[in-house]
């Protein structure tokens, strides 16, 4: 069983440290295999320490599931790796190379690492089509109306992720109209027209029904591979659906990593959180 405390790979012990270069998207360097470093990383809000020391390593392309009790500091490492908190210490690193606390938000996610809030914001009064196309035109950095020309290749792309989210045949459909899983669905499509490579996903399927789970769960299974997907879930049902390695947070800290079935036989676990 993999135990608590500092996973094997450190990335100041293995590589050199410091050379940062431009961030180009789909530029980064996954050479030893991990696309996410925490190292260390520790933020205080009024003297509480929201994150703890906290070191996590995630794999190019992998699914991992971030568990933990309220309050553990599942979203504020979100809110770290995407630029909206910054750690009082420690280091985060997008591949190799890129320092994303030398980076904004807006750079951040430029660079391939995008997020999907709980709450769903997609535009209502626009149909799954144009939500898809709004999200192609804002990712090339220009204000361009919806009514400009869409090429075939742009086409193709929003075709290819209606497929992916299983709403090909609801793409006239307006969006205020949708099922509440209809719409996150939308919005991870709508992630996924940027092309992430990380994509971070907080609590996708708090207040869906048991069908719309089991297909968030096939939707983010299908996305492992060409993508790198963090999801932070409370539902253990669901988790277990989608998870190969969990990682389970504790004040601040990771508390232990793991298989589902070691996670949840592990008493520190069932103490602090399943047991609840
Ligand atoms: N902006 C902030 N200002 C002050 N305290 C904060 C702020 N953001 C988070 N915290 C505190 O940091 C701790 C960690 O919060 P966080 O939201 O990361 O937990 P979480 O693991 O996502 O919990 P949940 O499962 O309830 O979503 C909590 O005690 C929270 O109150
Ligand atoms: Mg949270």
């Amino acid at each position: 069983m993999s135990n608590t405390t500092k996973p094997l790979l450190n990335r100041y012990q293995t590589f050199n440290f410091g050379h940062t270069h431009p961030v180009i998207k789909g530029n980064v360097d996954v050479s030893h295999g991990t696309v996410l470093y925490m190292e260390d990383v520790s933020v205080s809000f009024d003297g509480f320490k929201a994150l703890n020391n906290l070191s996590l390593y995630i794999n190019d392309g992998e699914l991992r599931c971030l568990i933990g009790p309220n309050g553990a500091g599942k979203t504020t490492l979100m809110d770290v790796i995407t630029g909206k908190t910054k750690a009082d210490s420690g280091s985060v690193y997008f591949g190799q190379t890129i320092d994303l606390q030398q980076l904004d938000e807006a750079a951040i996610a430029q660079a391939g690492i995008c997020r999907k809030f709980q709450k769903p914001s997609v535009f209502e009064k626009l149909t799954v089509f144009e939500n898809l196309e709004l999200s192609l035109k804002a990712d090339k950095g220009a204000w361009v109306t919806l009514f400009a020309t869409l090429n075939g290749e742009q086409r193709d792309r929003i075709d290819e992720v209606l497929e992916i989210i299983g709403m090909t045949s609801l793409r006239f459909q307006l969006a205020g109209i949708l099922s509440h899983g209809q719409k996150q669905w939308l919005e991870i499509g709508m992630l996924l027209m940027q092309d992430p490579q990380v994509m971070l996903v907080d609590e996708p399927v708090a207040g869906m029904t048991h069908q719309e789970i089991d297909r968030t769960a096939e939707l983010l299974l299908s996305l492992q591979g060409k993508h790198s997907v963090v999801v932070v879930e409370h539902d253990m049902a669901f988790v277990r659906s989608i998870a190969n390695k969990v990682t389970v947070l504790h004040e601040g800290s990771v508390l232990m990593e793991g298989t589902m079935d070691e996670v949840q036989n592990d008493p520190r676990v069932i103490q602090v959180y399943l047991g609840e």
